[in-house]
């Protein structure tokens, strides 16, 4: 009966193109009328088309396709233990990995090659060497230099990671061997596998909760560490203490993906099948016999797609196609499957699947760059797939999963492009470009017409036509200091002002005659926090100048508090009489001189 429904989903799905073929990249021309079966019986094993629920004309398809090139920008900025690193730390990240069963450890590395980690030392997990928690990042020696090209992380915790020179190294939990040192004891520091494994290289690693997996360059599957499932794939579950290939039916399998679940193990062939094996109490092998697996096991309930991507969660799997189409078995006790009852729409292609051992969340994006997620989100079970805002599945982790770890090496693209924002900031004063030149004490300041138009009210009046000012190529300023007009212009290019509180009292003055409001609220600001017994006064009086309320009722206060100091300074003497007697009635009337 299932070949049946199979054949059934197959024979509608290959009026789009001819199956069975690996080299196929995401269909262009994505048909908007397939009809899914969103769920097939294979005797006991359940698997399920994941039906994004989304519409998209198929024109859009055809254009998105270019816009999924573009890489979309990622941060660490999502995970909260990046808050405890300066602006500048955070810039220099380059690869990040959060993990540990509360995500409360960091393994980074950064622009010049360099590799950090910081949190808790849980099972001595930060490859530091001293063993101990940290909440500033140190350096792991013994790493830095070196290209990492996978990372991955068990439940011990213990990390696991490859060079771009196909090295392999380990440290961390390694109470079941998962270090594949051969021994039980604690890696302090990184400790490379490689040499246990006949050298043989890596291309990518994965960890379950305590084995470990590599991936060589010739589709060599290697596992190793705990097997009481038979997560390592040896025939018995006996703990591996050492890498050793995983054969029987991989044996003569080329195998370009490698993932694990909790304590199971998958791996996708060069000709799109796939192979399961270890821990099946849940279905996430997909198989239809029962038991654990103790090698690897082909399903053959997706015989006939070409499975290309494939990640695990806790207790299940998802598979994507060439075509861009999503497979998912196992559990579903958050609804991480996100098996929706939807038939009969259209479906856009999924290009990218992300789940992690630790977690029972789903996420996948699609080929215009939308993604969603379902499972167990934040506490709430998702059964549907539900759209969010994010623009990489990356962030799903962060924001939704629990433990908000990553479920990836994050890499963090290098990024030069400029804001609007930041392209002005860097024009200001720029005789490169600039078509008018300010001078104001002998001194010359360059700007854009156009800039000062779009930005203060008074220049788009003073550069109309009819204003002699629009045919001059240097306006001398007379009635404002330097340091005033210089940023005045500066704030119409960046939005911010840097001014000592004296010479903000200048500016306050500027921003009151040409009426910017919030510049004027800026310079207030400035005044405030500057204000001290020398120049309070001085202050004062140019607030009452500049008819700035706020800042005179601010000030008066504050001279009332500090009167006797205030009084003694030459600001007080030099204060122009009518204001003095102001100042001294409106002091009494709130009893300053009572005693
Ligand atoms: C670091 O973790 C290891 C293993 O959990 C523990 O033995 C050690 O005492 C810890 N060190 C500190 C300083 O907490
Ligand atoms: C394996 O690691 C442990 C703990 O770091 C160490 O004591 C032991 O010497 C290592 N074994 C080998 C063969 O390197
Ligand atoms: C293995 O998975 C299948 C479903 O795919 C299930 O019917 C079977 O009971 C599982 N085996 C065990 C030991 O739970
Ligand atoms: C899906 O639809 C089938 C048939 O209409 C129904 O038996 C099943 O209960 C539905 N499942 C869910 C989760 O709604
Ligand atoms: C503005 O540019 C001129 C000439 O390019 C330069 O001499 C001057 O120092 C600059 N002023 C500031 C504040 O950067």
């Amino acid at each position: 009966m299932w070949r049946a429904l199979l054949l059934c989903v197959f024979v509608l799905l290959s009026k789009v193109s001819k199956l069975n073929s690996h080299q196929r990249k995401p269909q262009k021309h994505y048909c908007a009328s397939i009809i899914v079966i969103s769920f097939v019986s294979v005797s006991s094993a359940h698997f399920f088309r994941v039906v994004i629920p989304l519409v998209i004309p198929p024109s859009l398809a055809i254009t998105v396709w270019s816009i999924l090139k573009k890489d979309f920008m990622v941060e660490v900025g999502k995970w909260p233990m990046f808050t405890l690193l300066s602006p500048e730390e955070v810039k220099s990240i380059r690869q990040a990995c959060v993990f540990g069963s509360l995500a409360n450890e960091v393994v980074y590395i950064t622009e010049s090659g360099e590799v950090f980690a910081f949190g808790v030392n849980c099972s001595n997990c930060l490859g530091t060497g001293d063993g101990q928690s940290t909440v500033a990042p140190k350096k792991i020696e013994a790493l830095c230099g070196k290209k990492i090209v996978s990372l991955s992380y068990g439940s011990g915790p213990h990390v696991l990671l490859a060079t771009k020179d196909g090295e392999i190294y380990a440290w961390g939990h390694n109470g079941y061997s998962q270090l594949g040192n051969g021994t039980a004891g604690q890696g302090l520091i990184p400790f490379l596998v490689s040499s246990m494994v006949y050298d043989k290289k890596a291309v990518e690693v994965a960890c379950g909760s305590h084995h470990s997996m590599m991936l060589t360059p010739e589709g060599e599957v290697y596992a190793w560490g705990y097997n009481n499932c038979g997560q390592v794939g040896s025939g018995s579950t006996a703990n591996q203490p050492t890498p050793r290939r995983v054969a029987n039916s991989l044996q003569s399998k080329k195998a370009l993906a490698i993932a694990c679940g909790q304590t199971s193990s998958m791996a996708v062939a060069d000709n799109g099948e796939v192979y399961g094996w270890g821990y099946n109490g849940s279905g996430q092998l997909g198989i239809g016999n029962n038991g654990n697996q103790l090698t690897p096991c082909r399903l053959a309930g997706l015989q006939g797609v070409c499975v290309q991507q494939i990640v695990c969660g806790y207790a299940h799997t998802l598979a994507l196609t060439d075509e861009g189409l999503l497979y998912a078995w196992g559990a579903n006790n958050y609804g991480q499957l996100g098996t929706g009852n939807k038939t009969n729409q259209p479906v856009p292609a999924v290009v990218e699947i992300a789940a992690c051992h630790s977690s029972y969340t789903s996420a996948a994006k699609t080929q215009n760059g939308q993604v969603y997620m379902w499972g167990q989100c934040r506490g709430q079970s998702i059964t549907l797939p539900h759209l969010t805002h994010f623009t990489c599945t990356d962030d799903v982790f962060a924001c939704f999963a629990s433990p908000a770890v990553m479920w990836r090496l994050l890499t963090v693209e290098q990024d030069d492009h400029l804001t609007v924002a930041q392209s002005l900031q860097r024009e200001f004063n720029s005789s490169e470009t600039s078509d008018l030149k300010f001078c104001v004490e002998g001194k010359y300041i360059h700007v854009h017409k156009a800039v000062l138009k779009i930005r203060c009210e008074h220049f788009r009046t003073m550069f109309q036509s009819y204003w002699s000012e629009d045919e001059k190529e240097v306006i001398e300023i007379n009635q404002f200091t330097y340091p005033v007009y210089h940023s005045f212009l500066e704030y119409l290019y960046t939005d911010s002002v840097n001014l000592p509180p004296e010479d903000a009292i200048g500016l306050l003055d500027l921003a009151t005659s040409y009426c910017e409001n919030r510049l004027k609220k800026l310079c207030q600001q400035i005044i405030k926090r500057g204000i001290a017994e020398e120049n309070a006064f001085s202050l004062l009086s140019a607030a009452v100048r500049y008819d700035a309320m706020d800042l005179e009722e601010f000030c008066f206060k504050f001279c009332v508090n500090h009167l006797t100091a205030v009084t003694n300074t030459d600001a007080f003497w030099q204060m122009d009489g009518n204001l003095l007697k102001e100042f001294i009635s409106k002091a009494s009337k709130c009893g300053a001189f009572r005693n």
